[in-house]
C-alpha cells in the first residue's frame, strides 16, 4: 500500500483515451489521451507525525507504520516561530538511517533560508517551511530542490492561503494547517478547509502537480471533510500513534479518505 514514489499519477476512470474532436482540424475525428484535459489525482498520502510518538523510542515508531503510510511527518519547532522545542538535524540524519518511509520535514522555525536545505541535504523527501518565515520562498523553493528534497510551503491557520496562489508552480506540496502550528492533539478546525477548497480549485485549473496537505486534528471523524476539499495528503499525530494499533490507525485513516476523495 505505501507510495515511495511522489505520484503515481493514476488517471481517472473517465480519462482513458477515446475520441476527441478538435474545431480546429474541422470535422476530422481523431485519437488523443483525455487525460491531457484533465488533473490525474494523485493516491491518497498518509503521513503519522512523530511528534505524538514516544521521542525516545522514534525509530520504533516508524517501524510501527512500515508499509501502511506514505511518509513520515516531522514536525521542527525552534521556540522562536512557534513556543514548543522539538527535533532538529541531527535527529532526522538519525532517522533517515533508521527508516525508509520517506521524511516529511515540516519546519516551524524562523529564518528557513539558512536552514530549510541543510534538512534536504540529509535526504530528507519533502521539506516544507513556513510562508509567514520566509522572504523569499520561491527562491527558497530553488534552493531546496536543488539540494535534492521536495519543496513545500506551510500556511499558517492566521494566514490567507490567496497572498501564495502564483507563487503555487514553485512547489510540489502545500500544507494547509488545520489548527494553529505549535503543538498536537489540538481540535480540528473545520473552516479552515476555505483554503483547502481556493488552493485545490487553483491547482486544477493550473493543472499543477502540487500536494495539498492538511495537519492538524486530522482523525477518523475529521478526514473526510478534508479530503472532500481537496486534500490529498494527511499528517495524522494523536490519531496514529495515540491509538493502540498505530499502523491500523493509519489504514483506517487511508479508508476514510479514499472513499471521500472517490465519492467527490
Ligand atoms: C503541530 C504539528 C502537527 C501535529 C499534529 O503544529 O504541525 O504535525 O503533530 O498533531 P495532531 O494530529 O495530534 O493534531
Ligand atoms: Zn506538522
Amino acid at each position: 500500500m505505501a507510495s515511495n514514489e511522489w505520484s503515481r499519477a493514476q488517471l481517472r476512470p473517465d480519462s482513458q483515451t477515446g475520441p476527441v474532436s478538435d474545431p480546429r482540424r474541422g470535422s476530422a475525428t481523431y485519437t488523443v489521451p483525455v487525460a491531457q484535459f484533465r488533473t490525474a489525482q494523485a493516491d491518497t498520502v498518509i503521513a503519522p507525525s512523530l511528534l505524538a510518538a514516544d521521542f525516545a523510542r522514534l525509530a520504533e515508531a516508524a517501524d510501527a507504520v512500515e508499509g501502511s503510510v506514505d511518509w513520515l511527518h516531522v514536525d521542527v519547532m525552534d521556540n522562536h516561530f512557534v513556543p514548543n522545542l522539538t527535533l532538529g538535524p541531527p535527529i532526522v540524519k538519525s532517522l533517515k538511517a533508521a527508516t525508509d518511509i520517506p521524511l516529511d520535514c515540516h519546519l516551524m522555525i524562523e529564518d528557513p533560508k539558512r536552514w530549510a536545505p541543510g534538512y534536504a541535504e540529509l535526504g530528507a523527501y519533502n521539506v516544507t517551511f513556513h510562508a509567514e518565515a520566509a522572504d523569499d520562498p520561491v527562491r527558497l523553493a530553488k534552493d531546496l530542490r536543488a539540494a535534492g528534497s521536495k519543496a513545500g510551503l506551510a500556511i499558517d491557520r492566521d494566514t490567507p492561503v490567496e497572498d501564495y496562489l502564483e507563487i503555487l508552480p514553485a512547489f510540489d506540496t502545500l500544507l494547509i494547517m488545520t489548527i494553529k502550528a505549535g503543538f498536537g492533539g489540538q481540535k480540528f478546525m473545520p473552516e479552515l478547509l476555505a483554503k483547502v477548497r481556493t488552493a485545490r480549485a487553483h491547482a486544477d485549473s493550473g493543472h499543477l502537480e502540487l500536494r495539498i496537505e492538511v495537519d492538524g486534528g486530522i482523525a477518523d471523524d475529521t478526514i473526510a471533510a478534508a479530503a472532500e476539499a481537496g486534500a490529498d495528503a494527511f499528517v495524522a499525530g494523536t490519531a496514529v500513534y495515540g491509538a493502540a494499533d498505530p499502523a491500523d490507525a493509519a489504514r483506517r485513516l487511508r479508508a476514510r479518505a479514499d472513499a471521500a476523495r472517490s465519492s467527490g
